[in-house]
């Protein structure tokens, strides 16, 4: 006999270890509310390693240094199930008629009359990994099976240890642990970890690394994991659990617990150590199903796992047993499906979309398939190197997504398809290997195919855009509507729904087109009175006196706001020398860096844009300081000025127009950038600041001096 150590105080110690890592690993991995810093919990971690590696005889299979510490296995043994692990009837129908029909059905099989109470169920999320079975005896875990046929799985208990938020030894503070317990519930990966994996997995491919790939969704990631022969790899994919029942327990009568329903055991559950989701629900009646389906599925979206439906459950155990079950499914409980997020289908056609802002959309072209509620026959590639990273070619086979409102999108490919015309493509086999003729690489268009323009990509960014901005009929309701914006052309009166008419209509295929609008064409539109149609008309008339600035900011360039549009007016004074400027002299104009000079440059360069331009001088569009502007000297260029007070003769627009006009720029602060003040009567705290940061501070007849030239700042 071995002597009992348990006087010895280093037992003590480790049994007092265990005791701490098991409570705080139960507030980190499932209350997900830990109140130790991890480096505490790794310095119990360290300190009962030590003690197990100096008494080896003393480390048990429930010490949380064992959750990765199995060896590579040939192959999973197989392990039969001592309570079958049943399977649910699913229901695919409409909200209402599923469950109000489960409970119809309940309610005769229960012979329960028209005026007896409602049934209770519990409502429970379906969620969307795989089912296991975990033994406790004595509060130990002593093996963990996956379901299988339902009647004999596969013993993966190696891997099932590796879950955090399983615990390897019941807690029995709250209640008595049953000598035998069978725990059912469903292993799943978070959709966050399944991302971070899935991105790991891709920078692991990108650094050359042999056999890796990508995941297809969570419940695959976490299906994988559970399924991995070495303890290790199973231990680096994070994976989660929720209990929803269980299967063998020790009956009341053995000193096992009695419970009345369901809900009972999982609080239970949940008292022993285990997840419980929060989602779980006691309904009564049918319409609280219904009401609880609608719930949920409207939280589909947000929840952080995925799940595929929620399950109803009679909540009467004894019920329950009466009920019964008929082939592998009781008749207890359904799940009430929704519809399904993902489906499988080919790419007829890869298309490229152009949107109202320029930008350039890559979407697959599909053969129709129900998914998410709706039969999808086009899904988003977003860019071309999300193309290109998933290598999505006409003719695969792919996965779509559609969640909730969100575009549906191609996710992956399952099957490379074969060119549509044999020797289009390249052979993808491994050299020398006639493999299948896929299509060829996807690549996004030079030009685009709508307008013809220029397509750009910008250095840093992912998407490509058309560069015919006003000219590109994609872009025209946008570009229109900007153009007639108040801070643009300021024409008041065509908006949105106008436009929209207008283009729709095909009477505005151009900018140039507004100018050409008569009264007849006007009045007869749908909700256009004639005296509006008039207002229009001279709203538009009066916006072709206007001046460089807003003309500039109204053409809609990329990169060019009112701000750079005001720089750009002052710097070149005419907008033909605008047209014709370099990239370089375009860099010279106040805070206009690469990426604008360049937007500037490529915009002008598109024979069409000029053209618009063009015809847009030759209605009469027109401004008085093209040649004015560029006689102001810049006699602020550089200089910030801040404005405080009520200046004798210059209002403020009128004195921030004068600095502005001078190449000087106004702010609303005082800091040390601040080069003047100008404080007028009843300057406020910016003249304190000003002195306090030493800033110079002057008065109008000083600013009035400066801006003429006739003093040096
Ligand atoms: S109860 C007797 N509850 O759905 C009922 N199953 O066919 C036994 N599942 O793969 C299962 N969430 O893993 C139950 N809240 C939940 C569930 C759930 C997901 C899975 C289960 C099995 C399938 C049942």
């Amino acid at each position: 006999m071995c002597p009992t150590p348990s006087d010895d105080p280093l037992y003590q110690r480790l049994q007092a270890l265990h005791a701490l890592l098991h409570h705080h690993a139960h507030l980190y991995y499932v209350l997900d509310s830990p109140e130790v810093p991890d480096a505490q919990y790794d310095a119990w971690f360290e300190e009962l390693k030590a003690i197990e590696a100096e008494h080896p005889q003393w480390r048990t299979p429930d010490s949380p240094t064992q959750r990765v510490g199995g060896r590579v296995l040939d192959g999973f043994d197989t392990v039969r199930h001592r309570v079958p692990m049943l399977s649910i009837r699913t229901e695919t129908d409409t909200e209402a008629s599923g469950a109000l029909a489960f409970d119809a059905r309940i309610r005769k099989e229960l012979e329960l009359g028209d005026d007896a109470p409602p049934v209770e169920y519990v409502a429970e999320p379906k969620f969307d990994g795989l089912a296991v079975s975990l033994r406790y005896e004595a509060g130990v875990l002593v093996q963990a099976a996956t379901r299988g046929d339902g009647e004999v799985g596969e013993d993966v208990t190696q891997n099932v240890r590796t879950i955090g938020q399983i615990p390897l030894r019941l807690d029995s503070r709250q209640r008595p642990v049953p000598p035998v317990l069978e725990v059912r519930g469903e292993v799943y990966m978070r959709r966050d970890d399944f991302e971070a994996l899935n991105a790991r997995q891709r920078q692991r491919i990108a650094n050359g690394a042999k056999g890796e790939k990508t995941f297809v969704n969570p419940r695959n990631a976490a299906a994988g994991a559970i399924r991995q022969l070495d303890p290790q790899i199973a231990a680096s994919r994070p994976l989660s659990f929720f209990a929803y029942g269980w299967g063998e327990m020790t009956a009341p009568e053995q000193g096992g617990p009695a419970f009345a329903t369901h809900f009972e055991g999982l609080m239970a559950l949940r008292d022993w150590g285990f997840p419980v989701s929060d989602l779980v629900q006691r309904c009564t009646g049918a319409e609280a199903l219904v009401a609880y389906h609608r719930r949920i599925g409207a939280l589909r979206d947000q929840l952080p796992f995925d799940i595929d439906g929620v399950v109803y459950k009679v909540n009467r155990l004894d019920w329950q047993k009466r009920l019964g079950f008929v082939t592998r499914e009781p008749r207890w409980a359904i799940a009430h499906k929704y519809p399904a997020q993902e489906q499988m289908t080919t790419v007829l056609d890869i298309e490229v979309q152009v949107g109202r802002t320029g930008k350039l959309t890559p979407v697959a072209k599909l053969a129709p398939v129900f998914v998410g509620g709706v039969t999808v026959t086009n899904a988003t590639l977003h860019n071309e190197d999300e193309v290109l990273r998933k290598d999505v070619r006409i003719g695969d086979t792919v996965i779509v997504r559609r969640a909730g409102d969100v575009i549906p999108e191609v996710v992956s490919v399952v099957l490379p398809g074969v060119a549509p015309e044999q020797g289009a493509g390249t052979p993808t086999g491994p050299a020398g290997v006639a493999g299948p003729v896929r299509g060829p690489v996807f690549r996004m268009p030079t030009h685009c195919p709508v307008c013809g323009s220029d397509v750009v990509r910008e250095p840093g960014e992912a998407d490509h855009r058309c560069t015919g901005g006003l000219y590109c009929p994609a872009q025209r309701k946008q570009a229109i509507l900007h153009y007639a914006q108040r801070r643009a052309m300021d024409i008041e009166g065509l908006g949105e729904k106008l436009v929209d008419q207008l283009v729709d209509a095909q009477i505005v295929r151009g900018i140039p087109d507004l100018y050409r609008l008569s009264l007849t064409t006007l009045a007869n539109l749908d909700r256009m009175a004639e005296k509006s149609a008039s207002n229009l008309l001279a709203a538009l008339e009066k916006s072709k006196r206007t001046t460089l600035a807003r003309f500039l900011y109204a053409l809609g360039i990329r990169h060019v706001g009112e701000a750079t549009a005001k720089d750009l007016a002052r710097h070149f004074g005419s907008l033909d020398r605008i047209m014709d400027a370099s990239v370089d002299e375009l860099l010279q104009v106040r805070d206009v860096g690469p990426v604008v000079a360049q937007s500037i440059h490529t915009f002008f360069a598109q024979p069409h844009n000029r053209e618009t331009v063009e015809e847009l001088r030759a209605c009469g569009v027109h401004w008085d300081d093209e040649a004015g502007s560029a006689a102001v000297p810049q006699t602020l260029l550089g200089k910030t000025f801040v404005l405080t007070g009520t200046l004798p003769t210059l209002s403020r627009d009128q004195a921030k127009a004068l600095i502005e006009s001078a190449g000087g720029k106004v702010s609303g602060s005082v800091s040390k950038k601040t080069d003047f003040v100008v404080a007028g009567v009843e300057a406020g705290s910016k003249l304190d600041k000003a002195r306090a940061l030493g800033v110079a501070v002057i008065d109008e007849a000083r600013l009035l001096a400066l801006a003429s030239g006739s003093v040096e700042p």
